[in-house]
């Protein structure tokens, strides 16, 4: 542990966010290396007095702030974690660095199904760091959960974050296309979740380095219009979703009414887009017939 008088610190900061750089990323640099949550270090900057416990010296912090601003690498690649919801999560390169547009998700999901006691079967296509299927399971102990990703990286730091965050076992991680690893459960699932790469091909091409550079091209590129994911998941649903059985997709903040269509040309009733913190028509959601 490193002891800092608060005063030096804040002088110290200040230096730090001349250089550039947003006020987010320090405050996740402090949090995720320095383990000095933005909660504390607000309490901290109120007194600005009192010696701060730091993880690592303020030069070790400034080499990883520096080299963030110098190649735009995201501070969760350089801690190599991720805060979702209550989550604390393992990222890397191999995993897209989950969103917090995305959160929203599980929210949905508990307006829906407000009987925690009630055995359902629920499935995360695509995982990832299993940031929803983590959430989903720990919110639901009763459920029985399935999480697939086409990227064997992607499980392996998905089971790992779901050993981590919670002693339960009511969760299972498949490699593999989509639902194809589901195909033992086909008609038994209650609810499926997709946040499935979206991104169009010329919006692709133009996205930030810090993700462009660094995040996974197969977790973001959906093919020339951005569908292609979300037309496999759609039209595959039926086969696998009871009958009344829901579907929920995040999709990019124009593609909405294509995707609501791309239900309703599937059989699926009661589509609705519902918004996101912004505003944007950024889920899809119905129920198989
Ligand atoms: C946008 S990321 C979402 C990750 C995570 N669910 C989240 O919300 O943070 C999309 C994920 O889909 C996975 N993926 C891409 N193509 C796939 C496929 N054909 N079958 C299954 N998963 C796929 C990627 O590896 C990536 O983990």
């Amino acid at each position: 542990m490193h002891l800092i008088s608060a005063e030096k610190f804040f002088l110290w900061k200040k230096k730090q966010l001349s250089k550039g750089g947003d006020k987010k990323s320090f405050s996740l640099l402090i949090d995720a290396l320095g383990g000095l949550s933005k909660e504390k270090l607000n309490l901290f900057k109120i007194k600005n007095q009192g010696q701060l416990k730091l993880k690592l010296d303020l030069d070790i912090l400034e080499y990883f702030w520096n080299l963030h601003l110098t190649t735009s690498k995201p501070i969760q690649h350089l801690s190599g974690i991720s805060y979702w919801r209550d989550l604390t999560l393992e990222v890397s390169s191999k995993v897209l660095i989950p969103r917090s547009e995305t959160e929203l998700i599980i929210e949905i999901i508990s307006g829906i199904f407000k009987n925690k006691e009630e055995k359902k079967t629920f499935v995360d296509l695509g995982t990832g760091s299993g940031a929803i299927s983590i959430a989903l399971a720990l919110a639901y102990p009763s459920w029985n959960g399935f999480a697939t990703d086409i990227d064997k990286n992607a499980i392996d730091i998905a089971s790992r974050n779901f050993a981590k965050n919670s002693y339960q076992s009511n969760l299972k991680f498949y490699e593999g296309n989509w639902w194809e690893p589901l195909r033992n459960i086909k008609g038994e699932i209650d609810i499926a979740v997709a946040n499935p790469p979206y991104i169009p091909q010329d919006t692709y091409n133009l996205l930030p380095v810090e993700v462009k550079n660094f995040e996974p091209k197969n977790a973001l590129l959906g093919g020339e219009d951005g569908l292609d994911h979300i037309k496999q998941i759609v039209q595959n649903a039926p086969t696998y979703l009871k009958d009344k059985g829901w579907l929920l997709i995040e999709n990019h903040f124009d593609q909405g009414e294509r995707v609501k269509q791309l239900f309703l040309e599937n059989r699926f009733t009661a589509v609705k887009v519902l918004k996101d913190f912004s505003g944007i028509g950024r889920f899809t959601i119905g129920r198989y017939k």
